[in-house]
């Protein structure tokens, strides 16, 4: 039997990027804590604080700010493609499919040097958002806004998808979302991408890599299952019976639990804040207080159950503020994606470039070999003609 299964406990690398303290709760980004940058920073620093190893000075992040949004324009050619796709299409699937045919507009990238890296993570981090809004209005067919140079990342988003500018609070709580997501350490898309990464291939690649992994609803999806739970639970006082059918029937409840995290997720607590206050704003309170009964239950009967604590993680929130938002399901894993891109980019540089001793190397584990075996001669091949099966 393979000991280590799915490589858990195992450290496969050294990083300076992201820690995080299982048994604590805590996420730390370059040094800096997840609740502070909650509060006090934006997305785009926080991009910043990730690719370039420190917090900018107030001209770096204006410069950022502008090389970022000047970035967002997709090609005529990826646009054609895109009106192209079935709209039935899995949006994750375009995304993984379309990313790497933006490789065919970056020369610039094929001299693979760390300069030209930054310059492409840029451009996938720009151009993520302009993806996923151009996407959803092609399908709903809807005229699709240009980017707008004066709005924030996530304002400009929130614009291009719905064709508003938002309000300040809903910006800032949406550019607090970004934040959240765009970074986890060795996450299952994470690395992913870091295993790509170690063959040398391209920036593209490894992001394409990244997308795949993220659309599974353990791991991406699992938010866009969380708003299935709870349309399919619909009123509060249903709750209760549909967990405990649910836990009864060893089914798992999407948004809760997390391999890392032992008690809070920090992340989960923050969102929770935020649906709240949005629910508050709104007056739309369905959402938040379904979720909220939906957690509560569940840490009673999974307690009953295996004697142990589960608590929500960042899935968990996520869909009851983008629904208050007015962003549908469909999106929730995309969004997901327009955030962790930043994340993805910043590790496929460490992969690359690290100088870290002992030098990153091509991933590569062993298995436990545990199918046919037929002796040290191997089994004896039989011709298809001579072979009997019943
Ligand atoms: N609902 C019900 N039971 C759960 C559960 C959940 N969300 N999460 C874990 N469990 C149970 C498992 O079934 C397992 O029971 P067992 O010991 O009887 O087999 C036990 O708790 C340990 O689970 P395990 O899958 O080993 O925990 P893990 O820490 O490795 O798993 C996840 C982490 C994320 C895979 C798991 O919690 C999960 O599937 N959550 C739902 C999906 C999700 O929200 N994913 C997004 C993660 S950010």
């Amino acid at each position: 039997m393979a000991k280590d299964i799915g490589l858990r406990g195992i450290k496969v690398a050294d990083t300076k990027i992201c820690a995080i303290d299982g048994e604590k709760g805590k996420l730390i980004y370059r040094g800096y804590d997840i609740q502070e940058l909650a509060r006090y920073s934006s997305f785009e620093e926080t991009v910043y604080l990730l690719l370039y190893e420190t917090l900018p000075a107030r001209k770096e992040l204006e410069i950022f700010k502008e090389t970022l949004a000047s970035e967002r324009q997709l090609p005529a050619g990826i646009i054609r493609h895109l009106k192209k796709r079935k709209k039935t299409a899995n949006t994750m699937d375009v995304l993984q499919s379309v990313i790497p045919m933006l490789a065919d507009f970056d020369i610039e990238s094929r001299a693979g040097t760390k300069v030209s890296c930054i310059k492409t993570s840029i451009k996938l981090i720009a151009k993520m958002v302009t993806l996923v809004a151009y996407l959803d209005r092609i399908r709903k067919n809807l005229d699709i806004k240009k980017p707008d140079e004066r709005l924030g990342h996530a304002a400009n988003f929130l614009y291009m998808l719905t064709g508003n500018v938002p309000d300040v609070q809903t910006a800032r709580d949406f550019d607090t979302c970004l934040v959240l997501h765009a970074e986890h350490s060795f996450n299952a898309s994470t690395f992913a991408a870091r295993v790509v990464a170690s063959t040398r291939a391209d920036m593209y690649a490894c992001v394409g890599a990244a997308l795949g992994a993220l659309s599974g609803e353990l791991h991406g999806g699992a938010n866009t299952q969380v708003m299935k739970m709870i349309c399919e639970i619909d009123k509060t006082d249903e709750v209760e019976e549909w967990v405990k059918a649910r836990l009864d029937a060893g089914k798992k409840i999407m948004g809760m639990g997390h391999a890392v995290y032992k008690t809070v997720d920090p992340r989960a607590q923050i969102l929770s804040g935020i649906s709240e206050r949005l629910a508050e704003r709104t007056g739309n309170t369905k959402w938040f207080e379904l979720s909220r009964k939906i957690e509560n239950v569940v840490m009673v009967e999974f307690k009953k159950r295996k004697g142990k604590d589960i608590y929500p993680n960042v899935d968990f929130y996520s869909p009851s503020i983008y629904c208050m938002m007015g962003i549908g399901p469909e999106l929730f894993t995309p969004l997901f994606a327009v955030s962790r891109i930043a994340g993805w980019c910043t590790h496929i540089l460490e992969e690359k470039f690290a100088e870290a001793q002992p030098k990153a190397v091509l991933y590569r584990p062993e298995a436990e070999y545990i199918g046919r075996y037929c002796g040290n001669e191997g089994c004896k091949y039989v011709p298809i003609e001579e072979r009997e099966y019943a």
